[in-house]
Formats: structure tokens, C-alpha cells, sequence
């Protein structure tokens, strides 16, 4: 196995004959051979080759060949010599997304500006594009996918199914249709490593990390669908608790839970855009408010003890971690988001008032000049914490968003992990270099899955 970087050129010539640079030829161990197998994603072609003399790596490429096996443009790539005179261009890596709204010039919707800064980015080291499902043809093993040219506007090209995946579809509701299902094994029984496999429920990762000492120190306690004797209990035992969605995001139905001996019960939500705080003077009526609500979807609800969360001005402060894969395969946090709550939210989400900051700012305030040991292990605490998850999950990871509590002990806490991670951290101006990070930590995991990446350093 031998990987190198060659410029690959278009001729117009009708046969089906690659001309190879003397020094390429040599490289690829195909000095002397009369043909050989020309590989992109999962097709592989049998041609002709002769040597051409030329300093450099070169490879031409027929109108010939290209009838047979779409190479999707010119210019430079990596080549991967995969022995038995097989030779691989790319590496070919589909992102899969979709939006319900789209044109022309946005295809993928509100993600598209980010799909083409990711593509953008991959432009000299692989065949990048982005592709719908309905974009995938299983007969005949192609896509139509949707390439960027220099200009940057798209362009629409049919090539093999590619060597990886890098799954961006947008909606929960869709990824559990059984199309989708379907869609994701199939690439799995093709040996197309396919990330990240789909969103989480909070329930299933809590289950997941549940036997992983390492890991489960970092959780708040918590129970998935309690009965109301639970909910009282874990309410006594801390005093405040958080109630929420399993499959929920953006804080949408989440409550937060308070007891006061004296007082009585207290429920903080949000409400038709609005924050709430109602008194109970016993758990029942508490408890009925909450049926009232909700009816049986509380039984995809789960109580977990509340934190005491570093604060500014009295409002909670939590992070969003933002952790990728690198091109050695190593967990990394890329990007680190600090949020605080809009005043008397149950959430710091900054549709309801939240606002975006750096960790450093966040910490200062209550850390000093101790805030750096305090993110410092907080980011260990992250990669431990996305290691576990991985090696107790049946399905390949490459990215995870983290929503991470640090309590005013410094001690570290995650509320949830998001499989497919929002990107809105990365509007901070602060934080737009690790945006930037992020997304060749994405095109470097793709390189590593695929191969095109030496694995020995
Ligand atoms: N156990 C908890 N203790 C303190 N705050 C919490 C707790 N659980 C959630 N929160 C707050 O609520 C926010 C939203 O919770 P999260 O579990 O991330 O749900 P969502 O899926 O709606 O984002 C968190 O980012 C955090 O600010
Ligand atoms: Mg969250």
C-alpha cells in the first residue's frame, strides 16, 4: 500500500489508454506492466497504460477511460496504490444531507453554506460532493451528486458510490424511516464507512455509558420514563432536577424541577415563547400539571439530577464541546462554545435568550486565574466522555456535540451528546477559526477511513 499526489489530465483522445509519467509508473510499482485496474470509490476499471516521459507525477486520462469510469475533474489528487496493480484516485467522499426547502442554487437548504465550505475545503485532496438520498441509484451502484466548481456554483456529475460518508441528514423523523434504515445498512454491507450513523436519544446514551465507571462519574444521575415515586425521590435527594425529552432538542419541553420543604414545589419551563415559574404546594398537583401536558409521551421523558452551574449575573452557564475524529483517529475537542442562559430560561439555548461566549470569558468570573486548569480538564473530561461513548456504541462516530455543565467546584457534567451537531457556536467571531478547524478535522477523518491517509504516524 503506497499513497502519493499526482495530477491527473484529460485527453481527448477516444481509446482507452492512460498514459502514465515515467516517475508515477515507477512509484506505483507498474513499470513495464501493459494494464491496470483503475479504481475510484467502489468501481474498478480494467485499461491499458503506457508510459510517457515527464518529470512528476501525471496521469492521463482518455475520453475513453472516462466513458467507463467518471473521474470527476482534473488537477491534483492523491493516488493509492493498493498493489495487484490496482490503482485508486481520490479518495471519492459523499456527504449525505437533504432539506425539504431548496433551489437551485441551495440545494441542501439552509446547510448549504455550510456543505460548500466543506467541500471548498476538500478541493485538493479528494473528489468531494454532496448528495440526497434520492440521489443514489443502488442498480447500477452511482451517484448524482453535486460537485462545486472554482466559481463556486454547483455542478451535477454521475460517479461510483463513494469510498465514505459523511452523513449530515437534517431531521430525526426521517433518519428512523425505514428507508433511511435501509439506505444506511446498504452502505454498510458495501463497506463504505458511513458517519455518523444518526441522532441519539438521551435515554440511549445515558444506557450506553451506564456501565462505564470512567464515564458514568461525569453524568448527572438519572432515569429514564420514572414513575412519579422516582421523580419525588431523585426531587428530595437534590432538590432540583431536570425533566425533558428523550428525543428532544432545542430545549423544547424540558422542565426544570425545584423543592423546598417549606415552600413546596416549583416548575420553571418556557411556554409560547415565554419563561414560566408556578408554585405547587404538593407533589400531586405538580404531578397533574405535568399529566395535563403531557399525557403518555412522559413515558419518553427522563429525570436527571440537577447542577449547580457556574454562573454570570445569576445566569447558568453551560458549553457545548464540539469534538471530532482526526486524521489519526483520535478524539479532539475542535470547538468550544460557552452559552448563558437568558434571564430565568431553563435552557441556554440562544433562541430563548441565550447568549454565545468564549469558555475563557465564561469561566473568568467565577475561576480567576484558575480558569485554564478548569477547561483544561474539562477538555480531557470531553474526550474521555466521546471515547466512551464510541466503544460502548455499535456504530462508527466521527463528530459529536457535547452539551457539557461545569459546576462551581470546577467538577464536570454532560447533559446530553448530539450525533450530528449544530454548527451555531461557530457564528461567534471569536470562534470562527475553530469553524474552520472543524471542518478539516471532518475532511481528514474522511481521508483516514477511506485509506488516504498513512496510518503509521
Ligand atoms: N441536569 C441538568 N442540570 C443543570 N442544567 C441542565 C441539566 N440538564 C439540562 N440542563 C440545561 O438545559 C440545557 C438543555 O438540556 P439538554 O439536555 O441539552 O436538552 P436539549 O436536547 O433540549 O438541548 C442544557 O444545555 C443545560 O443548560
Ligand atoms: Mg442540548
Amino acid at each position: 500500500m503506497s499513497l502519493t499526489y499526482c495530477n491527473v489530465h484529460f485527453s481527448q483522445q477516444l481509446n482507452k489508454v492512460a498514459y502514465l509519467s515515467v516517475p508515477l509508473m515507477k512509484q506505483l510499482k507498474l513499470t513495464g506492466k501493459k494494464s491496470f485496474h483503475l479504481k475510484l470509490g467502489k468501481e474498478v476499471i480494467t485499461a491499458a497504460i503506457k508510459p510517457i516521459k515527464r518529470q512528476g507525477n501525471h496521469l492521463y486520462l482518455s475520453a475513453g477511460i472516462r466513458q467507463t469510469i467518471t473521474v470527476p475533474k482534473a488537477g491534483n489528487v492523491y493516488v493509492l496504490s493498493t498493489g495487484e496493480d490496482e490503482v485508486q484516485l481520490g479518495p471519492l467522499i459523499g456527504v449525505l444531507t437533504d432539506s425539504d426547502v431548496r433551489s437551485s442554487d441551495t440545494p441542501f437548504g439552509p446547510r448549504t453554506g455550510f456543505i460548500k465550505n466543506l467541500l471548498r475545503l476538500g478541493t485538493n485532496k479528494a473528489y468531494f460532493f454532496a448528495f440526497t438520498p434520492r440521489d443514489i441509484n443502488w442498480q447500477e451502484e452511482k451517484v448524482y451528486g453535486y460537485f462545486l466548481n472554482p466559481q463556486g456554483s454547483w455542478y451535477r456529475k454521475t460517479v461510483p458510490l463513494p469510498d465514505v460518508v459523511y452523513n449530515r441528514l437534517p431531521s430525526r423523523k426521517a433518519e428512523t424511516s425505514t428507508s433511511i434504515t435501509s439506505l444506511r445498512e446498504r452502505f454498510i454491507r458495501k463497506k463504505i464507512p458511513f458517519f455518523n450513523w444518526s441522532f441519539f436519544n438521551k435515554s440511549d446514551v445515558y444506557k450506553l455509558l451506564d456501565g462505564d465507571v470512567e464515564a458514568a462519574k461525569h453524568l448527572p444521575e438519572s432515569v429514564s420514563n420514572p414513575t412519579p415515586e422516582k421523580i419525588k425521590e431523585l426531587l428530595e435527594k437534590h432538590q432540583f432536577v431536570y425533566y425533558k425529552p428523550t428525543a428532544g432538542s432545542l430545549g423544547n419541553g424540558i422542565y426544570r424541577l425545584t423543592y423546598h420543604p417549606k415552600r413546596g414545589y416549583f416548575a420553571r419551563y418556557r411556554r409560547s415563547g415565554s419563561n414560566v415559574l408556578l408554585r405547587f404546594n404538593n407533589f400531586k398537583s405538580l404531578m397533574r400539571m405535568l399529566e395535563s401536558r403531557h399525557g403518555n409521551s412522559l413515558s419518553r421523558y427522563v429525570i436527571q439530577q440537577g447542577i449547580r452551574l457556574v454562573e454570570i449575573d445569576s445566569c447558568p452557564i453551560d458549553f457545548r464541546f464540539h469534538m471530532h475524529k482526526t486524521g489519526k483517529n483520535e478524539w479532539v475537542p475542535a470547538g468550544i462554545g460557552a452559552k448563558k442562559a437568558g434571564r430565568g430560561s431553563v435552557t441556554t439555548h440562544i433562541k430563548n435568550g441565550g447568549s454565545l461566549m468564549t469558555p475563557e470569558q465564561a469561566l473568568s468570573r467565577t475561576f480567576g486565574e484558575k480558569s485554564k486548569e478548569v477547561l483544561d480538564y474539562a477538555k480531557k473530561v470531553s474526550i474521555k466522555l466521546s471515547e466512551a461513548i464510541e466503544r460502548n456504541y455499535p456504530h462508527m462516530l466521527g463528530e459529536l456535540g457535547l452539551d457539557i455543565g461545569i459546576d462551581k467546584d470546577g467538577e464536570v457534567y454532560m447533559f446530553e451528546a448530539n450525533a450530528k451537531p449544530g454548527r451555531s457556536i461557530f457564528k461567534h467571531p471569536a470562534l470562527k477559526e475553530q469553524g474552520m478547524t472543524s471542518l478539516s478535522y471532518i475532511l481528514e477523518h474522511c481521508l483516514y477511513l477511506s485509506r488516504f491517509r498513512r496510518r503509521d504516524n
